[in-house]
């Protein structure tokens, strides 16, 4: 891990900044971890475990999508909304998002942060200025208080008191949430979980003490998918815990394509009070 990113870091038990050791890290405290040969460093502490949070199959649509561009007006509007040389990505998935943060603002480096380590694996690798570690974000963030100037939240829990600890003041938190339009077509044709209408209320009330808000914009744009990228748009989400990509593979083997689906999603710019 590269030592920019890790000085962003601290260790999970005691706070303590962390030195190399060879193969992993070591807290001034002496709380050791290991780098997996994959790259990412697991952080965890607590009940949680590694194999938590998105599973293999659903990291694996996600990285696919993402790759193939079909969100990247939202990874566009993240990168604008986006500030400073030190960011940090909560529940970061394959880290796709954060590596185009990081293009758009040379000479920045980038925590990945999830509980999955199937997601922390691929964010170590999707960006050379990414440092990945797995974490669990209701259980405090294992990064060093006012160290960040931007943390990213696309599509992830939100744990207020810690993002705000880690901010600098003045720093930004970026939040991606669905709009009320989101995959429309496949909630509608599959049966899918929708939206929350009371989504904005809830972002209000638990952000609302320690943020204020910036600016909110509106990214909607329509989506031409063949049959199978429309398969991994349900099974990188949360309907992939009730059913697989595969089983809306299934259902949609009979769809004309392209499959023309919604997206509206909200990016919402917060400053640290
Ligand atoms: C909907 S995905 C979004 C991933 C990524 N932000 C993106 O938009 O491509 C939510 C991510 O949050 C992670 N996650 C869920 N619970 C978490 C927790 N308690 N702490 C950290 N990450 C978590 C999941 O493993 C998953 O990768």
């Amino acid at each position: 891990m590269r030592d920019d990113v890790q000085a962003l870091l601290a260790c999970p038990h005691c706070g303590g900044s962390f030195t190399s050791r060879p193969a992993g890290l070591l807290c001034s405290s002496g709380h050791a971890f290991d780098i997996a040969r994959q790259g990412y460093v697991s952080l965890l502490t607590g009940a949680r475990r590694a194999g938590d949070g998105d599973t293999a199959a659903m990291v694996a649509e996600r990285a696919r999508f993402l790759e193939a561009g079909h969100y990247a007006p939202i990874s566009a509007a993240v990168a604008e909304s986006a500030t400073g040389t030190a960011l940090l990505d909560i529940g970061a998935g394959p880290g796709h998002h954060l590596a185009r943060v990081l293009d758009a603002l040379p000479g920045s480096v980038g925590v990945a942060l999830d509980v999955s380590k199937y997601a922390a694996r691929r964010a170590a690798k999707a960006h050379p200025a990414i440092g990945s570690a797995v974490a669990d974000a209701w259980h405090g963030l294992p990064v060093r208080s006012g160290a960040i100037s931007t943390v990213l939240d696309v599509f992830s829990p939100r744990n207020a008191a810690e993002m705000h600890r880690v901010l600098q003041p003045g720093g930004r938190l970026v939040v991606v949430v669905p709009g009320p339009d989101h995959l429309a077509e496949l909630v509608a044709q599959l049966g899918l979980l929708g939206v929350d209408r009371r989504k904005r209320e809830r972002l209000d009330e638990q952000l609302g003490e320690l943020f204020e808000p910036v600016a909110e914009r509106e990214v909607g744009f329509r989506m031409r998918l063949d049959r199978d990228a429309a398969a991994a748009l349900v099974g990188m989400g949360p309907n992939a815990f009730h059913g697989s990509g595969q089983a809306a593979r299934e259902q949609l083997a009979a769809a004309a394509e392209p499959v023309e689906v919604t997206a509206d999603v909200r990016v919402h710019v917060f400053a640290r009070r």
